[in-house]
C-alpha cells in the first residue's frame, strides 16, 4: 500500500480543544518542571512553555497520518517547526486548521516524509502559532517523488555556550502521556517488546518539551513569551530514566542552536534544534496591542479623513496593518473640490504612532478612481488583504423632490463606489487566496427612513452585492460582511441628539470591523449593527408559508386571500445561505418527502446492520489485486463475529472467525458505530487503545478504501 498523494493540498480541521491553568501545569510536570520552575507549576501568574502548543495539536497530527494513508507501523514524528505569533493565553480553546503541504520520497529504503502546516488560533481571536509538522514514514518511501528539501544547520566547532542536564523520571511518560499522547509504546511493556524496545520509551514530544525548558532557561529566563521559533528534529529515542543534555550555541541576538543528546552515549535524541526569540523591546510593543493582529496584512480603508474610517484606519494600523487612507476630502454632500488635508492628517497621525499609511485622495465613485486606489495600494505595499468599504455623503430628500442628481450622487459613493473599489481588490485577493471585504449599510436601508429613499436603496443595495459575493469569495478564502453602524459624526451631527451624538464615538463601531477583518473571522455574509457597545445581527428569514393546491392547477386570488395566516406567518423562519436554497421548501412542498434523508445521521445504525451493508458499500474498482480477510471482533450486547474476505475484486461477509484472518479488528459495539459513522477517528482510536489490530497493520488501512458505507 502506498503512500495517498491525492491528500497533497488536503485540508485538516478545524480541530479544537479547550484548555485551562490544569492542563497547562500537568503538561509542565509531564515534561519535567517542578519547584525550579514554579512559574510553571502554579496557577498564580502562571506561564506558559511554548512546546505546550505542539501536544495540544496531537489530534491534528494524528488527522496528517491517517490521511496520508503512511503504514501506520512505520511512522515517526521527523521534525516539527512552530513559529509563535503571540503568546499562549492561561486559558481558552485552541482551534487548528491546516493541510498536508507535501510528500517526499527519500528511496525506497529509506522512507518517505509527508509535512503538513497548520494554523492555531485562540478563541479570544488571536492568531497564536503556525505548526509544521514533517511525519517520517519508514515503510512508505521508494514512490518515485521528490527527495524534498534539506535543511541542515551546522553547530558551531567551538564548546556549547550552554548545557543543561536533566534526568527525566523513571516513570516520566505515566505523567507526560496525559497531556493526550497515549500511544501504547511509552506505557505498555508488551507493546513497547513488540516495537522492538526492551521496555517503554520516552515521548518523542516529551523530550521536545525537555528542550524547550532549557533554551528558555539559559536564553531568556522566565519570559517564555519571547519565544518566536522553536524547530527541532526527532533523533534517536531514549529511555525514561536516562540523563539528557542540552547543549546550547547562541549565535547570534535572537537566535540560537541546539541539540539534546543521551548523556550516558552520546547519542543525539533531539538534532538541527533553532531556537529564536524577541528583544524585550519588540516584546513590549506587541504587548501594547496583544490579541488579534494585522502585522504583514495590507488595508484600504475608503473615506477614512474623518468619522467611522478614520477611527478604522487607526485601529488597524496600531495592531500592525499597513493602511490606505482614502479620502478625497469633499463636502457632507458629495459636493466641491476636494481637500487632500483630512487623508493626509490621518497618515500623520498613523504614522506618529509609529504605524505605517498611505494617503490616497481618488474617489470611490468611479471604476478608474476605484482601481487607482486599489493600485496604490499593491504599489506601496505589494497587496491587498483588507477592504472596508466606508466612504459616504448624504442628500436627503422626499421622493417627490428626489432629482435624478440626488439619487445618481448616493448611488454613485455608496453602491458603485463599493463596486469600483471591491472589484479590483477582489482580482488581487483571489490571487493571493486571501481577503476580508466589509461593506457599510445602514439601519435606513434595513429598516426604513423617512427622506432617504436614495441612501436607503444604495445601502439595501449593498446586501444583495454581499449575499452574492459571499459566495463568489467562498472558495478563495475571501469573506465578505456587512456593518450598520451609528456613530457620532459629520453624517449625524444633526441627526442625532448632542448628548448622545457625545457618546457615539467611531470608536465603539471599531472593534466588530476590526474582527470582521481578522484573519480568524470564521463569519461570511452577516450583517451586523453596531454603536455605543451594542452589538447584534441582523438577518432574512424566511417563514414556512402555505401550499395551495397541488401545483398543477393555479390558485385563485380568493385562495390567497383564505390563507394569508400561513402564508404571512413567521413561526419556524429559516435562514437560508443562498437563492438555490431558499427554492428547496417550494420544490419540497409538491414533492414526495424523502424519509430516509429525514431520518439523520445512522444513530441507530447496529453492528449486524453494518456488516449487512458491507457488500453493498464494496468498491470493487479499488479492490485489484487485494487478497486479504479481515476478522472483526466486536464485543458488548450488540457485538459479536464477522469476516470479511475480499479476493479478486469481490467480497463476502460472513458471521463466525475466519480461520486464518489476515488482520483482526477488535472493538466494543459503541466505538465500531461511531468510527463508521465518522464520529470517531480511527487514529485515535487505535493510539488511544479503542481500536485494537492484530496480524497486518498495514492491511487494515485498506478498510477504508475498499468500503465506502
Ligand atoms: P463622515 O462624513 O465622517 O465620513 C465619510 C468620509 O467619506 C468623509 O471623510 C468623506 O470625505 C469621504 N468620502 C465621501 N465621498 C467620497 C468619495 N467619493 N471617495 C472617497 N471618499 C469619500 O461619515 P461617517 O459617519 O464616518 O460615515 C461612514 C460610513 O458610515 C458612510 O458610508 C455612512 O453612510 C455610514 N453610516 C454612518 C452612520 C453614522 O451613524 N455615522 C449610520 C449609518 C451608516
Amino acid at each position: 500500500m502506498a503512500l495517498n498523494l491525492d491528500a497533497i493540498g488536503k485540508k485538516i480541521g478545524p480541530v479544537t480543544k479547550d484548555y485551562t491553568w490544569k492542563d497547562l501545569v500537568l503538561y509542565a510536570l509531564g515534561v519535567g518542571a517542578g519547584f525550579d520552575e514554579l512559574e510553571y507549576c502554579y496557577e498564580h501568574q502562571l506561564k506558559v512553555i511554548p512546546s505546550f502548543s505542539i501536544a495540544s495539536v496531537f489530534e491534528f497530527l494524528a488527522e496528517v497520518g491517517m490521511s496520508s494513508n503512511a503504514d501506520l507501523s512505520g511512522i515517526l514524528h521527523g521534525e516539527q517547526d512552530i513559529i509563535f505569533h503571540s503568546p499562549i493565553p492561561i486559558e481558552g480553546t485552541f482551534t487548528t486548521e491546516g493541510v498536508i503541504t507535501n510528500m517526499y520520497d527519500k528511496g525506497p529504503d529509506k522512507g518517505a516524509l509527508v509535512v503538513a502546516e497548520a494554523e492555531t488560533f485562540h478563541s479570544m481571536g488571536q492568531k497564536l502559532f503556525t505548526s509544521i509538522f514533517t511525519l517520517f514514514c519508514r515503510k512508505d518511501g521508494g514512490f518515485g517523488g521528490e527527495p524534498g528539501p534539506t535543511e541542515t544547520v551546522e553547530f558551531p566547532d567551538r564548546a556549547p555556550d550552554f548545557e543543561e542536564q536533566s534526568t527525566p523520571a523513571s516513570d516520566q511518560p505515566l505523567l507526560y502521556r496525559l497531556s493526550g499522547d497515549i500511544l501504547q509504546l511509552h506505557v505498555d511493556p508488551d507493546f513497547a517488546k513488540a516495537s522492538g524496545f526492551e521496555k517503554p520509551i520516552m515521548h518523542g514530544l516529551c523530550t521536545h518539551g525537555f528542550a524547550c525548558r532549557a533554551v528558555i532557561k539559559h536564553l531568556f529566563p522566565g519570559e517564555p513569551e519571547r519565544m518566536t521559533r522553536f524547530r527541532v528534529r526527532f533523533s534517536r529515542t531514549i529511555y525514561p530514566g536516562v540523563p539528557m543534555t542540552t547543549q546550547i550555541w547562541k549565535m547570534e541576538e535572537g537566535r540560537a542552536l541546539f541539540r539534546t543528546i543521551n548523556t550516558e552515549n552520546g547519542d543525539l535524541v533531539i538534532d538541527q534544534g533553532i531556537v529564536e526569540w524577541m528583544s524585550k523591546e519588540a516584546m513590549e510593543r506587541r504587548g501594547k496591542s496583544g490579541g488579534i493582529r494585522f502585522d504583514d496584512r495590507v488595508a484600504i480603508v475608503t473615506g477614512a479623513g474623518a468619522g467611522l474610517g478614520r477611527t478604522y484606519a487607526m485601529e488597524l494600523a496600531k495592531r500592525g496593518a499597513k493602511v490606505v487612507v482614502n479620502d478625497l476630502g469633499g463636502a457632507r454632500d458629495g459636493a466641491g473640490e476636494g481637500s487632500k488635508s483630512p487623508a493626509d492628517q490621518v497618515v500623520d497621525e498613523i504614522k506618529a504612532e509609529g504605524g505605517e499609511a498611505l494617503a490616497n485622495y481618488d474617489s470611490v465613485a468611479t471604476p478608474e478612481g476605484g482601481r487607482a486606489i486599489v493600485d496604490s495600494a499593491v504599489k506601496a505595499f505589494g497587496r491587498v488583504d483588507m477592504v472596508i468599504n466606508n466612504a459616504g455623503i448624504l442628500r436627503d430628500k422626499t421622493i417627490a423632490k428626489m432629482e435624478p442628481e440626488n439619487w445618481d450622487a448616493i448611488m454613485d459613493v455608496h453602491l458603485k463606489g463599493a463596486y469600483n473599489v471591491t472589484r479590483p481588490a477582489f482580482i488581487k485577493m483571489r490571487e493571493n487566496g486571501y481577503g476580508r471585504i466589509v461593506l457599510t449599510s445602514s439601519a435606513a436601508g434595513l429598516y426604513g427612513n423617512f427622506g432617504q429613499t436614495n441612501y436607503s436603496a444604495a445601502k439595501m443595495g449593498l446586501v444583495g452585492f454581499m449575499n452574492t459575493l459571499k459566495l463568489e469569495g467562498e472558495k478563495h478564502n475571501i469573506r465578505v460582511n456587512t456593518v450598520a453602524p451609528v456613530a457620532g459624526t459629520r453624517l449625524t451631527e444633526d441627526v442625532l441628539p448632542p448628548d448622545l451624538f457625545e457618546k457615539l464615538t467611531p470608536e465603539f463601531v471599531a472593534p466588530l470591523v476590526l474582527y470582521l477583518c481578522s484573519e480568524q473571522c470564521p463569519v461570511n455574509g452577516a450583517i451586523y449593527n453596531a454603536g455605543m457597545g451594542y452589538f447584534n445581527r441582523v438577518a432574512f428569514l424566511t417563514g414556512p408559508g402555505a401550499v395551495i393546491g397541488d401545483g398543477k392547477e393555479v390558485p385563485t386570488p380568493e385562495a390567497v386571500a383564505a390563507n394569508m395566516d400561513g402564508i404571512k406567518s413567521l413561526e419556524d423562519a429559516e435562514e437560508f445561505p443562498n437563492a438555490t436554497a431558499a427554492f428547496g421548501p417550494m420544490l419540497d412542498a409538491f414533492s414526495p418527502k424523502k424519509k430516509e434523508e429525514n431520518a439523520g445521521p445512522s444513530a441507530k445504525l447496529t453492528v449486524k446492520d453494518i456488516f449487512e451493508r458491507l457488500p453493498n458499500a464494496f468498491q470493487a474498482d479499488k479492490a485489484a489485486g487485494v487478497d486479504v480477510v479481515f476478522q472483526f471482533d466486536i464485543s458488548g450486547g450488540d457485538g459479536g463475529s464477522w469476516y470479511v474476505t475480499v479476493k479478486d475484486g469481490t467480497c463476502e461477509v460472513a458471521e463466525g472467525s475466519a480461520g486464518s484472518p489476515t488482520t483482526t479488528i477488535k472493538m466494543a459495539d459503541d466505538d465500531f458505530v461511531k468510527l463508521i459513522i465518522g464520529e470517531l477517528n480511527a487514529m485515535s482510536a487505535f493510539t488511544s487503545g479503542k481500536l485494537k489490530v492484530e496480524g497486518d497493520l498495514m492491511k487494515s488501512q485498506l478498510i477504508e478504501k475498499l468500503f465506502s458505507l
